[in-house]
């Protein structure tokens, strides 16, 4: 997928934007329930995706992989409804969105590690 370290990037600097303002708003009001949210959106949002994004833009021939799209398209996804499955958790005591979207948050994560075990491969080769 072309650009899909870009992808990575745009994607992260959005929740990035979501949990900045999230966090503007839990300090103005004094009210920190969605603190996990926040984390989240920041961390396995922005965090996560800008070092994947890093990742792809060091080493691009892993990029050029049709793993590489589906990596971004798992991971994009889980990171998006990982926060919402948390504040629903919280606010709803409705955990479902948030244990099935923490799976394939990890799905994400696994295919991460074989583009990386890949890399190693090729560069040895
Ligand atoms: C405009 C930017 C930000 C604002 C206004 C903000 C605000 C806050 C607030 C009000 C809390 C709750 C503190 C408390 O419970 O006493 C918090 C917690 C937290 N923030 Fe942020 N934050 C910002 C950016 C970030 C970023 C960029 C990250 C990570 C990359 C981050 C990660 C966290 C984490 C992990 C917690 C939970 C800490 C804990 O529970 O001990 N925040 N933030």
């Amino acid at each position: 997928m072309k650009r899909i370290d870009v992808y990575f990037l745009l994607l992260a600097c959005i929740l990035l934007v979501c949990g900045a303002t999230l966090g503007i708003v839990m300090g103005a009001r004094e009210d920190f329930q969605l603190v996990p949210v926040h984390a989240h959106l920041n961390l396995a949002g922005w965090a996560s995706l800008a070092l994947f994004g890093l990742t792809y833009r060091a080493y691009p021939e892993i990029g050029a992989t049709s793993l590489a799209r589906y990596h971004f398209i798992v991971s994009g996804v889980a990171s998006v409804l990982l926060p919402i499955g948390i504040g629903l958790a919280v606010l709803r005591n409705s955990p479902a969105l948030a244990i099935a979207s923490s799976i394939l948050w990890l799905l994400g994560v696994l295919m991460f590690l074989i583009q990386l075990v890949r890399l190693l491969r090729t560069r040895a080769a």
